[in-house]
């Protein structure tokens, strides 16, 4: 764990140091789990949003983009539930005046009693060596099954709380599990109580409750509500899909882990608009889909999993999260759910517009069903990013920093470097960065020795750094650098943007 979160404060520094990502309003001490985009930070994001795009909308002919308003009419939020049941349980350490959430006090002690198990299997390995079957260890060792059972049983009496919506079940739990506020060290905690997370503003000069309006917790319903528009104008035929990609706003009473849970943070959501009865197909279907999405960057199998949900939401009838292996562990990354006809029926009944479709092949009108394939954009930056950043030992002994990025999501796909500062080089490499940039983010750096600027590129994830030397001039070929293998391989200037652009 120390290793881990050691690690996890070289992503965050790193991030900052080379212009990723900043706290926001820094030089006013920043805002609590608010960030800026810096200038690589925001190609990498712009990347990750046109791969999603890309596979979503351009590659589906039955899926079109929508950008709907952030404010929206605040009847929505009532009819989809937020204003009465968009809560997080809140506790109080009455000492340190701090406020967590008692559900992440109590899930944080069971992965306390996880590491646990963990330092067993990690002492077992050292002293088994090769031999050693971690799964034989943790089904019969005594000091892990023990471990085990005490996690067993709190989940359970957790979960039985959670589905019961019992508060003082939460605190009675965090009394008898010895929980102590990590600031003060005491166990002097309020009630439990229900905190909603949305924020709420004014609309207009008159103040009045009904111009309270909130700022979107999601970007789904700004799809719901737009269902008959785009399905009337688009001429859509059920099974068809809206998909968006914007910004929501989450007043989390704890928001930690740098990008992971933010106050503002950005959703790429897509509604998949069914025959009723087939959800369960369709649910099936953009599981396995948004699988090899994610896989498709070439990130292991191993850092994803899917998490399917046992407490389901009383409008769906199946959820799962994808999982991945963040530095923290494996934590929800993206959210699928079979959402029913919920969110158009409470539309249709809030709203008293009838939000149905006619099949003309049934001959029928119906409520569709919903799939909703749901990633924050952020969450994705910070599952990529953190997975690509390497330091590693190279051949000459000396180590070096890596962002090995997948190709089509680095900020910069190529840098031209020239040799020396002087014989006609950087004139030349000024060509080839003008020949580029067109098609692709391209760089020109020519200050230091050319080894450090390869480090530079390295960090910054470029995959390709093209060197321009004396042969050059003579040629008409440069020497391409590939980031993950530092392999190197003369290619013709003629034929470098094709090179480059048949490897993203
Ligand atoms: N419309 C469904 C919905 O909003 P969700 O599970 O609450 O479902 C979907 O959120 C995704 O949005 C999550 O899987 C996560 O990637 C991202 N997300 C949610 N809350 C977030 C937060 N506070 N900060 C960053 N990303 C968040």
């Amino acid at each position: 764990m120390a290793n881990q979160d050691e690690f996890f404060k070289k992503v965050v520094a790193h991030a900052k140091e080379y212009g990723f990502i900043f706290p926001s309003s820094e030089i006013y001490d920043g805002l609590a789990a608010v960030y800026d985009y810096g200038q690589l930070g925001v190609e990498l994001k712009n990347n990750i949003k046109q791969y999603w795009w890309k596979a979503m909308v351009q590659m589906h002919e039955n899926i079109v983009g929508l950008d709907s308003a952030i404010f929206m009419h605040p009847r929505i939020w009532k009819a989809s539930g937020h204003v009465d049941a968009f809560n997080d349980p809140l506790i109080d350490n009455k000492d340190s005046k701090k406020r967590y959430r008692a559900d992440v006090l109590i899930e944080d002690h069971i992965a306390k009693i996880e590491e646990k198990i963990e330092k067993e299997v990690e002492k077992a390995h050292k002293r088994f060596g090769e031999s050693f079957d971690r799964q034989q260890f943790v089904t019969t060792n005594q000091r892990v099954l023990e471990h085990q059972q005490k996690i067993d049983a709190i989940r359970a009496r957790f979960a039985e709380c959670m589905n019961a919506n019992d508060l003082e079940g939460l605190k009675q739990m965090i009394i008898d599990l010895e929980i102590v506020c990590p600031i003060s060290g005491t166990r002097n905690w309020t009630d439990v109580r229900q905190f909603n997370l949305m924020f709420a503003t004014k609309m207009g000069s008159v103040i009045d409750d009904s111009d309270t309006l909130y700022l979107r917790p999601e970007t789904a319903q700004g799809i719901f509500v737009n269902f008959l528009n785009v399905q009337k104008s688009g001429r859509m035929k059920v099974p068809f899909g809206i998909a968006q990609i914007g910004k929501a706003f989450r007043n989390e009473i704890v928001a930690r882990q740098f990008i992971f849970r933010m106050r503002e943070f950005e959703q790429m959501e897509m509604q998949f608009f069914v025959r009723p009865g087939t959800e369960l197909e369709w649910f099936k279907h953009w599981k396995e889909e948004r699988m090899q999405w994610h896989q498709a960057l070439g990130i292991p199998a191993e850092c994803y999993r899917f998490h399917d949900h046992e407490k389901l939401a009383h409008y769906a009838n199946a959820a799962t999260d994808i999982e991945f292996r963040f530095p923290f562990g494996f934590k929800e990354l993206e959210g699928i759910h079979s959402r029913t006809d919920f969110d158009l029926s409470r539309h249709s009944e809030f709203s008293g517009k009838k939000l149905q479709y006619f099949d003309p092949e049934l001959n029928e009108s119906y409520t569709p069903y919903v799939i909703e394939t749901s990633i924050g954009v952020d969450r994705m930056f910070l599952a990529v990013f953190s997975h690509a950043l390497k330091e590693e030992t190279i051949e000459d002994g000396s180590t070096r920093t890596v962002l090995s990025l997948p190709t089509r999501l680095a900020p910069y796909k190529a840098a031209v470097l020239p040799l020396v500062k002087k014989d006609g080089l950087p004139e030349k490499a000024r060509e080839i960065q003008h020949l580029l940039m067109p098609e692709m983010m391209v760089q020109y750096d020519e200050k230091d020795a050319i080894g450090r600027r390869y480090r530079r590129q390295d960090a910054i994830g470029t995959p390709f750094c093209i060197t321009v030397d004396n042969d050059t001039l003579s040629d008409n070929a440069v020497t391409v650098r590939h980031r993950d293998t530092m392999q190197q391989e003369r290619v013709s200037i003629d034929n470098l943007n094709q090179y480059i652009k048949s490897r993203i």
